[in-house]
């Protein structure tokens, strides 16, 4: 046949408003830009609730009792430790290495020895997404301080994800108010409904294949520069440019050459993302708090010429770049936060797509030709 039998309806670019799945998880309203997880308003969650309890929220679809959150953190505490094999792996991995890389690599590496690996039961998957919750940041700050010639900090089962990324990173213990910018900032990066990381993992989930396997392919997704590579990429503009008339400058110059800008645009919000609300306040906070609020004003100075010149707003990875800079946090591990606090939310949707499963496999618009015939190699010029 040398025709296509049929037309297939056209495919929206970028799959641009298809509906994936059917979720509990998180709602987004992009004109009002507004951001729900399980029924919670991402303000109040920030305001009012810990990491640890918006993964129980994710993960349970409810806020933990006072017992059920003392639970969950002595079961993340129990699970920091990584097998050695993880850790033989990242000490094996150059010195140059991709902290992203790393720790898609170390993720894997970690379903090698989960007791739980061959079951997607509830339980097991439950039990599994706690392992990678905690393990995940020992993964980060350990390849950290194995580039640098240190010895991995060992985690302190006691301390909470977000101090305890900070106590493991830099080998002392944080003060609670960094403590609480962090634990505020993978609250706000915990879970945005059915982005590319995400997709990823429950596309991979759906052919039944285990959560290590879905977050290592939603690591992958994590890294690119559309998704959550924008925050380093924010922040190497903001420090090639120093100041902020020079900032204002080249980011006229990108969008009058039709470039893009990392930490503006979104898919979904037509209006300020909500996390880059939280975000900008942190920022804020944290450079008068160093006595030095200049990056903080670079974005500020950069924000309503992309409004100006293309309509754009922030997105979250915008003022995460000043706030973790200002929280002295090396530029390539902005990316791998990122993860640390995504990983709750694709457990979550793993877990969901387990429990009502059916192979996500789309179709495409098929546009190439028809009617060819083989010619043997020989006679091909
Ligand atoms: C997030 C993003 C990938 C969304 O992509 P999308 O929904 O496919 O939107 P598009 O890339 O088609 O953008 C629509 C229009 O806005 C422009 N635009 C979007 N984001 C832009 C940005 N950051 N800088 C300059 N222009 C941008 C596009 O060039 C396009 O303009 P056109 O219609 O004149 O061609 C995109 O906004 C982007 O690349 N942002 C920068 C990277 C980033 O910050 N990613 C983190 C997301 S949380």
């Amino acid at each position: 046949m040398s025709q296509a039998v049929s037309t297939p309806p056209k495919a929206p670019g970028g799959l641009e408003g298809v509906v994936a799945a059917k979720s509990e998880i998180c709602f987004i309203d992009g004109q009002a830009g507004r951001l729900v997880y399980r029924g919670y308003e991402i303000g109040d969650l920030v305001e009012n609730a810990t990491f640890e309890e918006t993964a129980h929220l994710l993960w349970d679809g409810e806020l933990p009792t006072r017992s059920d959150l003392d639970q969950l953190k002595r079961d993340l505490g129990a699970s920091t430790k990584l097998p050695a094999h993880v850790i033989a792996i990242l000490k094996a991995l150059p010195a140059d290495t991709q902290p992203m890389d790393a720790l898609r690599t170390a993720a894997s590496a970690l379903g090698a020895t989960d007791p739980d690996l061959r079951s997607n039961e509830p339980d097991a998957n439950r039990r599994k997404a706690i392992r990678l919750t905690a393990q995940l940041p020992t993964i980060v700050t350990a390849f950290h301080r194995l580039r640098n010639g240190q010895q991995p900090v060992e985690p302190d089962p006691a301390l909470s994800i977000a101090a305890n990324f900070l106590y493991m990173l830099n080998g002392k213990r944080p003060h609670d108010t960094l403590t609480r910018v962090m634990d505020a900032a993978l609250v706000l990066h915990a879970e945005h409904g059915m982005n590319a990381s995400t997709f990823t993992a429950r596309v991979t989930a759906a052919t039944l294949a285990d959560i290590h396997a879905s977050v290592t392919a939603a690591l992958g997704a994590l890294k690119g520069p559309l998704h959550g590579g924008a925050n380093q990429d924010v922040m190497e503009l903001l420090l090639e440019c120093q100041d902020p008339d020079a900032a204002e400058q080249r980011v006229r110059d990108m969008l009058n050459n039709k470039q893009k800008v990392p930490g503006f645009g979104h898919r979904v919000y037509r209006t300020f993302d909500p996390r880059a609300t939280f975000l900008r306040k942190m920022s804020k906070q944290l450079g008068e708090a160093a006595g030095n609020t200049k990056w903080y004003e670079m974005s500020e100075r950069i924000m309503p010429v992309a409004k100006e010149l293309k309509g754009l707003s922030p997105n979250v990875d915008f003022f995460s770049a000043s706030a973790y800079y200002t929280m002295e946090i090396p530029l390539d591990l902005f990316t791998p936060i990122f993860g640390i606090a995504r990983v709750t939310g694709w457990c979550a949707h793993v877990m969901e797509q387990h429990k009502n499963n059916r192979i996500i496999r789309p179709t495409d618009d098929y546009v190439g030709p028809f009617g060819k015939k083989v010619v043997p190699i020989e006679q091909r010029g």
